[in-house]
């Protein structure tokens, strides 16, 4: 469909899906929460891409849990864009780091931002990745396959330096009208490049880039919409911290381009976030998502992910505390309905559970001691208003928590006397942070109940500043 007649179609529907509201499956974004997975841990996917295979995206990322150091790549997989479930790790450490490429994957290596498309040759997935030592001097480029998308582990075939230039930050892009793929990647000494694939996706094809821009970008993202117009996203170069990231258009990758621009509004950094991948999940919806990374304790890194806005000659990305992807039906995305707050400390206590005071929490209150290995304290709030009541009542809520460890805590979120489903709560360092938690059996009235309590031999919960419900 052509950019405006889809741009109308989701103006209008904007309109019309709050009277279809009820009828939907209300699953929210919440950018820059805890997002627990099906493994009842954060989301682990930094520097993360998709690939849409069928109906379902596959998430594949870095896994933070042990800090920089390589870990894992891990996959997730999802058909609405929220609620992921772990499929496992596409690699893993090996034991040894003697220098030599099978040892890229050794301790005190660097494997950041996998990327992962399809060949439809060799009929093989493809996963390029950066590839480093620890101090960063490498500056390679790695690549494994594998015969499904994520259904067990990646053959590793090596690392290089493409054109023999030093690789940093990269992104892969498949351009779907001719089958060719390309890797985005930082040379630091010349800038960034677009270098065009072999057949087989294996290698750097001849010996030159399709184009180079004489300038430091990193976190590079191609997209090509339906119009045959490639969009082209990065970041500037300021570390774990981050900087209003910029764009670029072109109809063609060799050029020329338009000048770098940014699309987040001036001076908010990107909503605190640097460009990962920028995914078109169809019907006129694309998906910013970026990292929001926590250098001082990088397994709390959340994600922005946020709707585009892309008119023929511009990019605009909005912030939004939520929002609705509507990523398995055939909609754009909308908004997120109004939301109403339940204070944690104003819940019925029992157990070991009281109030705490809570600097930055409203009303300078929370409801702590959840949990605890002998106390089990429990709140739970009643009254809950919902309007979500169709289809089975699945919606998202928002636990605003705090967690001053490192470490995440856990609680069981039971709504209305259902099983409780275990929830992650990253630590917070001292500010609130927001837990973004999928309930099922709302039910439409103000009858609705929510016990946060501990999880089984996890010690303590998160401290409940309160619960934020859509209301409608
Ligand atoms: C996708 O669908 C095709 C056609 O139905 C099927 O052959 C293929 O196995 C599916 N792929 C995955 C990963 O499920
Ligand atoms: C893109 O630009 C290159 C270099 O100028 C040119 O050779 C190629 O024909 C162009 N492709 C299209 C589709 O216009
Ligand atoms: C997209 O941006 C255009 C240009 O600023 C604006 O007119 C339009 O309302 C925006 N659309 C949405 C859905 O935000
Ligand atoms: C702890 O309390 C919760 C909520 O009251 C309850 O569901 C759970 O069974 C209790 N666990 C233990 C170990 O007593």
């Amino acid at each position: 469909m052509h950019h405006r007649n889809r741009l109308l179609l989701s103006l209008l529907s904007v309109v019309l899906g709050l009277a279809t509201f009820t009828a939907l499956a209300a699953l929210q974004i919440v950018p820059g929460g805890t997002w627990t997975a099906s493994n009842g841990e954060h989301l682990n996917a930094h520097g993360a891409g998709v690939i849409q295979v069928n109906n379902t995206f596959y998430l594949i990322g870095e896994d933070k849990s042990q800090g920089s150091s390589f870990f894992a790549v891990n996959c997730y997989s999802s058909v609405d864009l929220v609620q992921w479930t772990y499929e496992g790790a596409l690699l893993s450490r090996t034991s040894s780091s003697s220098g030599d490429d099978n040892d890229d994957l050794g301790p005190n290596r660097i494997i950041e931002r996998p990327k992962v498309i399809y060949n439809d040759l060799t009929k093989k997935y493809v996963m390029w990745m950066h590839v480093d030592s620890s101090n960063y001097g490498d500056a390679k480029v790695g690549v494994a396959t594998s015969d499904t998308v994520c259904g067990k582990p990646y053959e590793y075939h090596g690392s290089f330096r493409p054109l023999g230039m030093e690789s940093r930050d990269i992104g892969l892009f498949k351009d779907d009208d001719d089958g060719r793929a390309y890797l985005l990647t930082e040379d630091r000494k010349n800038g960034l490049r677009i270098n065009l694939l072999t057949p087989d996706y294996l290698s750097i094809s001849g010996t030159t880039s399709t184009h180079l821009f004489p300038t430091a970008i990193e976190s590079p993202a191609l997209l090509k919409l339906s119009s045959g117009r490639y969009y082209l996203f990065g970041s500037h170069l300021t570390g774990w911290s981050p900087n209003d990231n910029v764009y670029t258009t072109s109809t063609n990758l060799s050029g020329p381009w338009t000048d770098w621009k940014i699309f987040a509004d001036k001076g908010s950094n990107t909503y605190a976030s640097q460009t990962s991948f920028i995914l078109n999940y169809g019907n006129g919806n694309v998906m910013y998502m970026g990292d929001r990374w926590h250098s001082n304790n990088l397994q709390s890194s959340s994600y922005i992910w946020l709707p585009l806005n892309i008119t023929e000659t511009e990019v605009i990305l909005k912030n939004r505390g939520s929002w609705i992807p509507n990523a398995d039906s055939d909609l754009p995305w909308t908004e997120s309905p109004a939301e109403k707050s339940y204070e944690g400390e104003q819940g019925e206590y029992s157990g070991g559970a009281r109030e705490v005071s809570c600097a930055g929490c409203s009303r300078g209150k929370a409801a702590g001691y959840i949990g605890g290995t002998s106390t089990n304290g429990s709140i739970t709030i009643t009254g809950i208003k919902s309007n979500n009541g169709g289809e089975g009542g699945v919606t998202t809520i928002q636990i605003r928590y705090k967690n001053g460890d490192t470490n995440p805590r856990y609680a069981g979120v039971s709504v209305n006397g259902g099983a409780p489903q275990k929830v992650a709560f990253e630590g917070t360092a001292g500010e609130v942070g927001v837990s973004s938690v999928v309930v099922r059996g709302f039910r439409k009235g103000s009858g609705n109940t929510i016990v946060v309590s501990g999880w089984e031999g996890a010690g303590w919960g998160p401290d409940v500043d309160r619960v934020v419900v859509p209301v409608e």
